[in-house]
């Protein structure tokens, strides 16, 4: 069997029937065999969701860049367009070089967080500064779909240290995702509140909500559960598992909380600054 190992072969078996240092041995070269066997389905499983990220990748950058070409060739094949044709194409053009640009800028600020190399800058910041930031930032998306924000601040600063950026992106892919995913004139929460020594930011929608078997899944890169919508609404899926990664490189939790049809609520916890 030891033999068969050092060939490669690990799906040999002894059977042990000795207690004594024969016995050992056996027992020893099973549980070798055992783990290389781990090992080498793990290896397989890595590089199957390597091959599969790159697969989605290029997909998804292909989409747009298939538009972009269409448009463009509209455009050149047609000289007589009115300037009105023209300006109407030239504007969807806009919006999907801007759709690529945000793909990639998710997709690199993803390797980077994985990598883990030196992407946090942490300082002492205060979490009301970054939530009333976002909730201003995104105020045009929600009026263009007259959806109003209710903020609910508390009157102490949250004091913690963090990476600004990259915690207004959480919050913002949070609130992001609740407007998108509610309907018209829809009402939206965001709450932060000190509990338990820790930080929680809500995010509240009262939208399409999620399934429970897609609960776990959202949180995963290019998941959507409707990706025909998703898209439409300009949607990669890179969202959420950016969330969790900053959240995770936080010291921090994330969970949600939906039932279908009634809406979600997104909770984000993370370690405050011990101030006494
Ligand atoms: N508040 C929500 N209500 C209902 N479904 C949601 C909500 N947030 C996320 N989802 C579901 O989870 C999926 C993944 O969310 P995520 O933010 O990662 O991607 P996205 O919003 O589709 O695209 P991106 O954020 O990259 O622009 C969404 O496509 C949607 O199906
Ligand atoms: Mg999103």
């Amino acid at each position: 069997m030891a033999e068969a190992q050092a060939q490669g072969d690990y799906d040999q078996r002894l059977s042990i029937t000795r207690s004594d240092e024969i016995g050992k041995l056996a027992g020893a070269l099973n549980q070798m065999a055992e783990s290389a066997r781990d090992r080498m389905s793990e290896l397989h499983r890595l590089e199957q969701i390597r091959r599969d990220f790159v697969a989605n990748v290029s997909h998804e950058l292909k989409t747009p860049i298939a538009a972009v070409r269409g448009l463009v060739e509209t455009v050149i094949d047609d000289p007589k367009m009115t300037d009105e044709d023209r300006e109407r194409f030239l504007a969807k053009i806009r919006n999907q070089s801007m759709r690529l640009s945000s793909i990639v800028t998710d997709l690199l600020t993803l390797s980077q967080l994985e990598s883990g190399n030196g992407m946090l800058e942490t300082e002492l910041l205060d979490l009301c500064e970054v939530v009333r930031s976002t909730v201003t930032s995104l105020a045009q998306t929600a009026e263009a779909r007259n959806i109003r924000v209710e903020v609910r601040l508390p009157e102490d600063p949250v004091r913690l240290l963090g990476d600004e950026d990259a915690l207004s992106q959480v919050t913002s892919n949070l609130l992001d995702n609740a407007l998108k995913y509610s309907p018209r004139d829809a009402e939206v929460w965001i709450r932060l509140r000190q509990e338990n020594g820790k930080a929680v930011i809500e995010i509240q929608d009262r939208g399409v909500g999620i399934e429970p078997r897609d609960r776990d899944r959202i949180f995963e890169r290019f998941y959507r559960v409707d990706k025909a919508r998703s898209r439409e609404l300009g949607g990669t899926g890179l969202g959420l598992s950016i969330v969790k990664h900053i959240v995770l490189a936080h010291g921090g939790a994330v969970d949600v909380e939906s039932s279908p049809g009634a809406g979600s609520t997104f909770r984000v916890f993370l370690p405050v600054e011990n101030s006494a």
